[in-house]
């Protein structure tokens, strides 16, 4: 993977390499942390952080359902993470916070550990590959559902939950797919592995809505703001499985993969690339490389300090 020179680490800027915990650190058995997947873009002002206070909010939302409080203040991660991307030399990036349990008592009472916190941060392309960005990617209805809110908190960014995406994401590459998309537990469709998911129909969006065990994912609020902006109806719903194959576009919106059309669920052509994704995907990239006035208080930029 791409690495760079520094990582965050509990208030220090440490090599790259040197970034290591204990292996018994309580959430590398238990799954005890949260993180947040964030990115930085070149605009005209410099490197700015899309949505960077929403992340950080989401952060302590997770840490907070896991009775952990941010051992850093979000200003600190704020600065820290402003700090790191300059002093890697960055212009664009991934971001990865991550607040976890750390090394300490063995068992699944957590409370006695020290919650620990780092910010990594490296070049990362389209995460769905530039092909699957342009032309669409293929998709597979997973046979693995969404954790349920009656099992887990699905709003929470936690590490132990991936394991659910994990194996929907193994099962559909292993499959050929480039994605899953996981229903949830009423059958209902959820979301990518990584991605929230929209389908458009005879001119209307429709997208899960919070009781589909969904992440609220930040580029599902952008991508419902920026419709709406444009004159799309846009409506949370329960969207049945079935829609998926009946709709004329689908598209995915994540940080990680940013908006990315679907041209294919379970080997079934849909019209996607479309003119309404085509549009979606042209306004949500203007906004998130500083392109767009409007929406030019979503970033923030990364100040560059003076050489003074
Ligand atoms: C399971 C899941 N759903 C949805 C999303 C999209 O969220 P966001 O737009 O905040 O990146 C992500 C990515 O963070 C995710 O991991």
């Amino acid at each position: 993977m791409p690495t760079a020179d520094l990582i965050w680490l509990n208030g220090e800027f440490v090599a790259w390499e040197d970034a290591k915990v204990h292996v018994l650190t309580h959430s590398l058995h238990y799954g005890t942390g949260v993180f947040e997947g964030v990115r930085a873009y070149e605009t005209e002002r410099g490197a700015a952080i899309f949505r960077h206070a929403d992340h950080l909010d989401r952060l302590e939302k997770s840490a907070a359902f896991y009775y952990m409080d941010l051992p850093y203040s979000k200003e600190q991660l704020r600065e820290a993470t402003h700090e790191l991307i300059v002093r890697n030399g960055f212009k664009s990036c991934y971001i990865r916070p991550l607040v976890w349990r750390g090394y300490g008592p063995m068992g699944l009472n957590p409370l006695e550990n020290p919650v620990e916190a780092m910010v990594a941060v490296w070049e990362w392309g389209a995460y769905l590959g530039e092909e699957g960005k342009r032309n669409g990617v293929r998709a597979k209805v997973s046979s693995w559902r969404r954790i349920s809110p009656e099992s887990l908190i699905p709003h929470a960014k936690a590490t132990g939950q991936y394991l659910n995406s994990v194996l929907a994401k193994i099962e559909s590459v292993k499959a050929g797919y480039d994605e899953a998309i996981l229903l949830d537990d009423k059958n209902h469709v959820c979301e990518g592995t990584g991605e929230n998911v929209f389908v458009v129909r005879e001119g209307e969006i429709a997208t899960p809505g919070h009781t589909a065990s969904i992440l609220d994912g930040i580029n599902r609020r952008s991508v419902i703001e920026i419709a709406e902006d444009l004159g799309y109806r846009v409506v949370e719903r329960d969207v049945m499985r079935s829609e998926l194959v009946l709709a004329d576009e689908v598209f995915l919106t994540g940080t990680a993969a940013e908006l990315v059309p679907v041209r294919e669920v379970d080997d079934i052509e849909i019209g996607s690339p479309g003119p309404v994704t085509r549009q979606l995907q042209q306004a949500f990239d203007d906004a998130l490389h500083g392109r767009s006035e409007r929406y030019a208080e979503w970033l923030d930029v990364v100040p560059v300090p003076s050489r003074a």
